[in-house]
Formats: structure tokens, C-alpha cells, sequence
């Protein structure tokens, strides 16, 4: 029998986490605090893109186990176990920011009826839940039974849904036998992964020290296609090849534009923060974070170098999401590029399947910045194509085409989407990150060689 599950945040994670566990069968009140968001995911129409959303979103509706509220009280009456799925954004100081988290252990704390398990989603630093233990036990004015659990969340955008209802393990932090046997009655009967039960600050800085890890192959990988460029080697053969060693993999080996998005980012510093404030020594990660910032920057030498002046050139944008098949610009190498050509003088023309609407956001159309309604459309007329995200209708661009568009056939591609040697076949000029000297125009010889 489904368990009654109350739902604090339902943004990226929270929603998706919402309408996974209402198709398992539990019934979902999730609350969101912004009220159009509310109103907007009770109609059905989801507020973010998630490929395989709407159709879960439509069916749990329909079926009456999912609504969504603004109303704490309506969740916590029911609810037998509490998710806190609300953001934990980074501060100014590179800590993660947990006055939503705080928030909702206020709105908790005089809320309780007799025994809640309270159970932390959002990725926080290790020991988080001592403070939300502290916080609700001061506030909930009469001795009522709780605990604080942490069972984190290591979806992707871009492929959240799958990821939840097919993750490779599911974390379980419980203290408490009543916390771990609520938590696996909820997950054992419909997942056949590994299920790893642990204490709750393991189960919080597993997490941490997943995207950590996550984020280090990803500098670890650019760090080498600089390397590659100065030796005119490419750096996709040479992390394919290593990648096959079956004790290092091939995921999140990709050179390009780096990490971005709300989760690696933050989480690395967060991490670094924790380690730092308890005297642990991780320049290791510091320097993977300045290998990513460092990206940027690294695109755009090789936009200056293929445009030389860029004051009045035209350049078509592909892709401000900060990875395919999301809408998410948060923390996108994007929000370096765009407003860096932008100062400069160029004429954007921007086109994203997808997130472009939270780019015009911050963007708003001008004169100098337009967005499109295809690639083609961005292309056309233009100086250089830069391409900052690899969703797959990019690769499928028919390049002859686009060579007929543009005023110069310039392509910079900042997640080496395309074998160099097809898009000069094609009659480009091609920049990627990491291919070697050899794909560039300054030393033609070489380009055969
Ligand atoms: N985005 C991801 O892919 C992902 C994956 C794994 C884990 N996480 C973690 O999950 C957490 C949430 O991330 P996100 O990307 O979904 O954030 P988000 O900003 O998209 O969503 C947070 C939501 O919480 C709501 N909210 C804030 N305070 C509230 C309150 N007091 N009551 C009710 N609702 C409130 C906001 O209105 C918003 O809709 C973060 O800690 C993040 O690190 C995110």
C-alpha cells in the first residue's frame, strides 16, 4: 500500500521527485511556496522541461495521488514522511545558502501532529539535519516525536525521470530504526538497485562527494585537451581510449565548456567550504573549480581568434542551456559567453530548443540581441556559429545547408560536437576545444597531417 508523502519544493528535483513517487503508487501533497508555480503544475502543465514529465505530471493528476498546494498545513496533516526538496543555492562565500531548507523546518516545527519522519533531499553540507533537528525542536513548542533522515537525490536533467524510477543505488541517512524502516518500505518494494543504509551525515556527504568527483573528471579531462591542443592530438580519442579502462569509465569524460548547472558548482564549493572549515586541506578541488572558470575565457581566445575584431560581428548562438534537454541555464557557461560578446559589440542571434525564454529573461531582445526559432534562423547571415551546448539536433544540422546561410563558414564549437575532418570537408573553418593546433586556421599545414 502507497504511503502518504508530503513534498516541500517543486522545482527541478522536487517536481520530479513528486510525480516519480505518486507513479509508484504513494500519495503526494507537494507545496510550493510561489503560487503561480502551483497553479500552473494543478492545471497540468509543467513549469520546467524534463523529457517524459508531462505525461506523469497528466496521469498522477488524473488519478487524484499528486496535487499541489501552497499550504504548508495541508501536507504536513497527511503526510507520514516529509521531503524538503526546496534550493540550496550558493552564497556569495561559496557555502550553500540554506535559509530555504531553514524556512521549511520553521513552517514544520508548530505543524506537528505526532511522529513525522522529515527527510532532507536537497543537497546540503554535512550535518545539516543536526541543525534541522535543533531548529524544529526549538520551534515545535510541545514534545513531539520526529526524525530528521537524509535520502539524497542524484537525478540529472535532462534524463530525471528515468534516473529516478531506474537510479543506479538509493542512499538511505537514517539514525533512527523507525526513520530506516519508513524509508525502505518506501523504496524496497519498487526498486531492485542496491539500497545503501548509512548514517545521515554519510548519506548527506555522499552526495557532496559525488558531484565533487563528478566535476574533477570533467577539469580533469579539459586540463589534458589543453594539453592536447599544444601537442595537435585530440583529446576525444585520447578519453575514449582511457575510458575503456574499465577501472576509470567513460562517463564524464567529455572535454569542452566545462560543468555548469545548479548542482556541480555549488556542491563543489560547498564541499570545499566543509573540508576547508574543518581544517581539511582540498586545494585539489580548488584547482579543479579555476580549471572550469577558465573555460570561458578559453572559448572565447578562439572566438577572437577566428573573428579578429568581434565589435559588429554577427554571431549565431546554439544552445544556452547549461546541457541538453533541459531548460536549466542556471550556472551555464551561457551566462559567461553571452553578456562577454554582448559588452564587445557583436550581433547575437541566440537559438536553444528549449531555454531560450529564461535566457530572454535576463536578456531581454535589443538591437544588438535577438533570439531565434531555429538554428538555421541563428545562422543565417552570420560571421561565426558558436555552439555552447551539445543537444542533439546540432549534430544532425545538415552542414552543407548552413554553409549556405552564413556570411563566413565559421564554426566554434565549445563541446566538440562534430569530427573535424567532416566539417572541413564541408567547407568550414572549425574550432573546438582540444583537437590539436592541427584543426586550426592559422597553421593550415597541418590540418592534413
Ligand atoms: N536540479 C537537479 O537536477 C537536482 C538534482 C539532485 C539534487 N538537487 C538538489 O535539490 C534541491 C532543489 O534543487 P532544484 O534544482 O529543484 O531547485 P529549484 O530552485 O528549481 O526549486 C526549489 C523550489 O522550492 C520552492 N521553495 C522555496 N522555499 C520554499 C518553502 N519554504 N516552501 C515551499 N516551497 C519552497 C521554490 O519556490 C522552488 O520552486 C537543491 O538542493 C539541489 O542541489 C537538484
Amino acid at each position: 500500500m502507497g504511503l502518504k508523502l508530503g513534498i516541500f519544493g517543486t522545482g527541478y528535483a522536487g517536481l520530479v521527485t513528486s510525480v516519480c513517487l505518486a507513479q509508484l503508487g504513494h500519495t503526494v501533497t507537494a507545496i510550493d511556496k510561489d503560487p503561480d508555480i502551483v497553479a500552473s503544475l494543478s492545471d497540468g502543465r509543467p513549469t520546467i522541461h524534463e523529457p517524459g514529465l508531462p505525461e506523469l505530471l497528466t496521469n498522477n493528476l488524473q488519478t487524484g495521488r499528486l496535487r499541489f498546494t501552497t499550504q504548508a498545513e495541508d501536507a504536513m496533516a497527511a503526510a507520514e514522511i516529509v521531503f524538503l526538496c526546496v534550493g540550496t543555492p550558493p552564497r556569495a562565500d561559496g557555502r550553500a545558502d540554506l535559509a530555504q531548507v531553514e524556512e521549511v523546518a520553521r513552517t514544520i516545527a508548530p505543524l506537528l501532529d505526532g511522529y513525522k519522519l522529515i527527510v532532507e533531499k536537497s543537497t546540503v553540507p554535512a550535518r545539516t539535519a543536526d541543525w534541522i533537528d535543533w531548529t524544529i525542536r526549538r520551534l515545535a513548542g510541545r514534545e513531539h516525536p520526529f526524525d530528521v533522515a537524509s535520502n539524497p537525490e542524484f537525478l540529472r536533467e535532462g534524463s530525471a525521470v528515468r534516473d529516478f524510477l531506474q537510479p543506479d543505488r538509493i542512499v538511505i541517512g537514517a539514525d533512527s530504526s523507525r526513520a530506516r524502516s519508513l524509508l525502505l518500505d518506501l523504496y524496497e518494494p519498487s526498486f531492485e538497485c542496491p539500497i545503501v543504509v548509512t548514517s545521515v551525515t554519510t548519506a548527506e556527504l555522499i552526495k557532496q562527494t559525488a558531484n565533487a568527483f563528478l566535476a574533477t573528471r570533467i577539469s580533469f579531462i579539459n586540463m589534458i585537451s589543453d594539453l592536447c591542443e599544444k601537442l595537435g592530438v585530440d583529446v576525444t580519442t585520447v578519453a575514449s581510449s582511457v575510458g575503456l579502462d574499465s577501472r576509470i569509465g567513460g562517463h564524464f569524460l567529455s572535454a569542452g565548456l566545462g560543468f555548469g548547472g545548479s548542482c556541480l558548482p555549488k556542491d563543489l564549493s560547498s564541499l570545499i567550504k566543509v573540508a576547508e572549515d574543518n581544517g581539511v586541506d582540498v586545494s585539489m578541488l580548488r584547482d579543479v573549480e579555476h580549471i572550469n572558470t577558465a573555460r570561458v575565457d578559453r572559448l572565447l581566445a578562439k572566438v577572437e581568434r577566428a573573428l579578429w575584431v568581434l565589435r559588429d560581428k554577427v554571431i549565431g548562438i546554439l544552445g544556452v542551456a547549461f546541457k541538453p534537454d533541459t531548460d536549466d541555464i542556471r550556472g551555464a557557461p551561457s551566462l559567461g559567453v553571452v553578456p562577454r560578446l554582448h559588452g564587445a559589440g557583436s550581433i547575437l542571434r541566440i537559438y536553444d530548443p528549449a531555454a531560450g525564454p529564461n535566457l530572454q529573461r535576463l536578456y531581454p531582445p535589443d538591437d544588438r540581441l535577438t533570439y531565434a526559432n531555429s538554428a538555421l534562423e541563428a545562422a543565417r547571415d552570420a560571421h561565426a556559429l558558436l555552439i555552447l551546448t551539445d543537444w542533439n539536433e546540432f549534430r544532425s544540422l545538415d552542414l552543407g545547408q548552413l554553409r549556405s546561410l552564413m556570411r563566413t563558414p565559421i564554426i566554434v564549437d565549445g563541446r566538440n560536437l562534430f569530427e573535424p575532418a567532416q566539417v572541413q570537408a564541408a567547407g568550414f573553418e572549425y574550432y573546438s576545444l582540444g583537437r590539436g593546433e592541427a584543426t586550426l586556421r592559422v597553421e593550415p599545414k597541418r590540418v592534413y597531417v
